[in-house]
């Protein structure tokens, strides 16, 4: 009897390593290993799916690009967030606009430690209160709206951008969690923060890239942070990195009231002519050339030539942030554009994705 358990025993155990091994493989084979930033996955990229409200998932990673090891991520996760003091929280918008777009700007210098980030990251925002099963709500993520520097450069601080979700069901008004408990917010209270997070909407190390941005409403986040990087005096002076290439903002809004930041875009525009254009889509005060609303994709249509040109020189970038639903606008337009200058959207797309110089992040 005992020769026989111990028999047992022993053969059982010669199987774990071999079980270790199977374990292993199906592992591999089914892809259920935890993301490498712990679930707080960039939900960016058209090929990956958007769920804005992030859960510990098992999203994967995106692969490591060449440049991107230094940069901090997660530094703050959901379990252990940090609690950001809110400095100032206003409206972007002007009168006559449509919704509620706020400016909000939290002090990180009582992290330890402290947040850091650079431009193109985003911040997870945890609600206050609890979800309809009574647990705590799940973070949302956020473009990251200033730069490193912060807004008063003195690198403690992040800035959002962020449009209250509202919408009508069964005839009554939604408000989104997060979005509407942010527009809310007072100046002295304390938000559970967590990240940073995100590597695909990074800005190239080149000083002389070339940098196109197709931005809708709130997609400006990453936009506005890149170029205060490029043209603001006192973020130039700061960086070691003084911008040459040329800078393109397209950006869409439903009406004049509604451009984001659009004064501070104007004077860079006027103190850098060479450096910077800025074109804009105000879809319902200006229309396309089929009598319908006036969207980026039929900018971009404008200038595909333009656009082409800059496309053929290996330092040029394109950014892509802000409504989902513009991605199949603006692949179609690209596909028109670049079939007028004899070249297949579709082969060189992927290619572009592949050098790292075509970024997306839609929600
Ligand atoms: P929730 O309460 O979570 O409600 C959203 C849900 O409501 C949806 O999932 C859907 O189920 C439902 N819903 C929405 N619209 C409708 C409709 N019309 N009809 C019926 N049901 C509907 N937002 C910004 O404002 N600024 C940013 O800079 C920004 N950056 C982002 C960056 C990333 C990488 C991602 C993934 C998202 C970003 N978002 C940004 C979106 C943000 O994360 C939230 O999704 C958004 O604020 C809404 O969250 P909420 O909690 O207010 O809405
Ligand atoms: P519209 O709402 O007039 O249809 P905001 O977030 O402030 O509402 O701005 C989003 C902008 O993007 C609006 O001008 C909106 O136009 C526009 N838009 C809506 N759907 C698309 C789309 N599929 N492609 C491009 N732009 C879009």
């Amino acid at each position: 009897m005992a020769y026989s358990e111990a028999t047992v025993v022993a053969g059982g155990l010669i199987h774990i390593p071999i079980l270790i091994g199977v374990f292993g493989f199906l592992q591999k084979a089914i892809g259920t290993k935890k993301p490498l930033d712990g679930g707080q996955s960039n939900s960016n990229s058209s090929s990956q799916g958007t769920s804005s409200t992030v859960s510990q998932s098992t999203k994967k990673a995106p692969a490591r690009k060449q440049g991107h090891s230094n940069i901090p991520v997660n530094t703050y996760k959901p379990k252990t967030p940090f609690l950001g003091k809110v400095l100032e929280n206003y409206s972007l918008l002007k009168q006559g606009a449509i919704g509620r777009v706020n400016h909000i700007t939290f002090d990180l210098s009582e992290g330890d430690p402290q947040l850091r980030y650079v431009e193109g990251q985003s911040i997870g925002i945890i609600p206050a209160g609890e979800d309809a099963k009574g647990k705590p709500h799940k973070l949302r993520l956020y473009s990251i709206a200033s730069t490193r520097h912060g807004d008063n450069y003195q690198g403690n601080t992040v800035s959002l951008c962020v449009r209250q979700l509202q919408y009508e069901k069964d005839g009554r008004t939604i408000d989104g969690v997060c979005s509407t408990y942010l527009c809310d917010i007072k100046p002295g209270d304390k938000v559970k923060i967590t990240g940073p997070v995100g590597k695909e909407m990074l800005l190239p190390e080149d000083e002389d890239a070339n940098i196109i941005m197709l931005a809708t409403g709130t997609g400006i986040a990453p936009m506005r942070a890149y170029l205060r990087r490029m043209f603001e005096p006192t973020e130039r002076e700061k960086n070691n990195w003084n911008f040459k290439g040329k800078a393109w903002l397209f950006m869409g809004a439903p009406k004049s009231a509604n451009l984001l930041y659009d004064a501070d875009f104007e004077h860079y525009k006027a103190s850098f002519p060479e450096n910077l254009r800025y074109t804009k889509a105000i879809s319902r005060e200006q229309t396309n050339t089929k009598g319908g609303r006036m969207y980026i994709q039929d900018r971009v249509l404008e200038h595909a030539d333009e656009i082409f040109t800059l496309i053929e020189n290996p330092k040029t970038h394109i950014y892509l942030c802000g409504l989902k639903g513009m991605e199949p606008g603006i692949d179609e337009a690209m596909s028109k554009a670049a079939a007028a200058k004899g070249i297949n959207w579709s082969e060189l797309r992927p290619q572009l994705k592949k050098q790292d110089r075509w970024h997306v992040e839609t929600y």
